[in-house]
């Protein structure tokens, strides 16, 4: 199925950044380049958001690193990737090739490690659409902070998540903090993230949890823990992009967590989102965001939806009543 451009627009925008439709892939569940192209041409897509980079090579944590549950996955995979140079060296330039709007994303133990990744993302800035800040990955043990200081989340604390966004502003790129569902202070989070200096928030990374292997008493994944996706966090995510939504009028949020298909990301948006990302029903289904983006579209077309900022936030604005729509 090619996407239609009908409605008149089906563009949306995040902060400074245009994007074709609103569903784009989620970091970590679609790869670090085109390998998604030969299921759904990635270039039809609002954007593809790349697996989050760090520095350096970064092997991840032991395997098991997956696991099924009820009504998504658990995983642990520990950011294994390639790093920044050889992602701009191998990836970046197919996924140019292929036309795809690109947004990086990066991790770090520390702020000295965003700094350096930041850095090196600043030479190819006129490549990149945006750069996606990790402060929210669950299955890092320890990140070391500062003066050796253990930290475990940077999204849950204020001050840090601040700062890396703020040393994150050497790329030069429009910056998005993707934050953490598995805080209270969420909302305390987001204001420093806007304050110090990103354009949007990314609303949320997975929610920590665990499974037990019954016949070895033992939790399942190799990493103990792990970080739960997929439907079960659907509407975990729905509320947090509501309430910050509530908190900071006028803030782009992106929103991510369980949409499967486009009356989900509709939910999204009509809880306050500007776009989506879709990330484990890609398992299952390699060519979601290419699927639930026509979905969505069909749905605006249907409703005589001629721009998304109809749809964006609706929910605080009283629904549809009667509007006919
Ligand atoms: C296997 C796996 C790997 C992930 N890796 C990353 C990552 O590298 N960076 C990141 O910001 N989020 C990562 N995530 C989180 C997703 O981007 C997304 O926030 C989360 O899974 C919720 O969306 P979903 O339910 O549509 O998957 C990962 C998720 C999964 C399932």
């Amino acid at each position: 199925m090619r996407l239609r451009s009908r409605p008149a627009d089906l563009a949306t925008t995040v902060g400074s950044v245009s994007l074709k439709n609103p569903v784009m892939t989620a970091s970590g569940t679609c790869g670090l380049g085109v390998e998604l192209d030969a299921y759904m041409p990635l270039r039809e897509l609002g954007a593809v958001v790349v697996k989050s980079l760090a520095a350096f090579e970064w092997a991840g944590n032991p395997q098991p690193r997956l696991h099924p549950t009820a009504s998504g996955m658990l995983n642990a995979v520990g950011l294994q990737g390639p790093g920044v140079e050889q992602w701009i060296a191998h990836d970046l330039p197919q996924l140019r090739e292929v036309g795809a709007t690109v947004v990086c994303s990066i991790w770090g133990f520390g702020v000295q490690d965003y700094i350096d990744a930041a850095q090196m993302l600043a030479s190819v800035k006129d490549q990149i659409a945006a750069l996606e800040i990790n402060l929210s990955c669950p299955n890092l043990k320890a990140a070391v902070v500062g003066e050796n200081k253990p930290h475990a989340m940077f999204a849950h604390d204020a001050g840090l998540a601040a700062q890396i966004v703020d040393v994150a502003r050497v790329s030069g790129l429009p910056l998005w903090a993707k934050l953490s569902p598995n805080t209270d202070r969420i909302g305390e989070v987001a204001e420093a993230c806007i304050d110090a200096g990103a354009q949007a928030l990314t609303l949320v990374n997975t929610s920590l949890g665990m499974i037990i292997d019954t016949t070895t008493g033992r939790p399942a994944l190799g990493n103990g823990g792990g970080g739960l996706s997929g439907r079960a966090v659907h509407p975990i995510a729905v509320r947090a992009v509501s309430d910050i939504s509530s908190r900071l009028p006028g803030v782009p949020i992106v929103g991510v967590g369980g949409v499967t298909n486009g009356l989900e990301a509709l939910e999204m948006m009509m809880a306050g989102a500007s776009a989506v990302q879709v990330g484990t029903a890609s398992f299952a289904e390699p060519r979601a965001a290419h699927r639930i983006a026509g979905e969505l579209c069909k749905w605006a077309e249907r409703h005589k939806i001629s721009s998304w900022s109809e749809v964006i936030g609706l929910s605080h604005r009283g629904g549809f009543r009667d509007s006919g729509k």
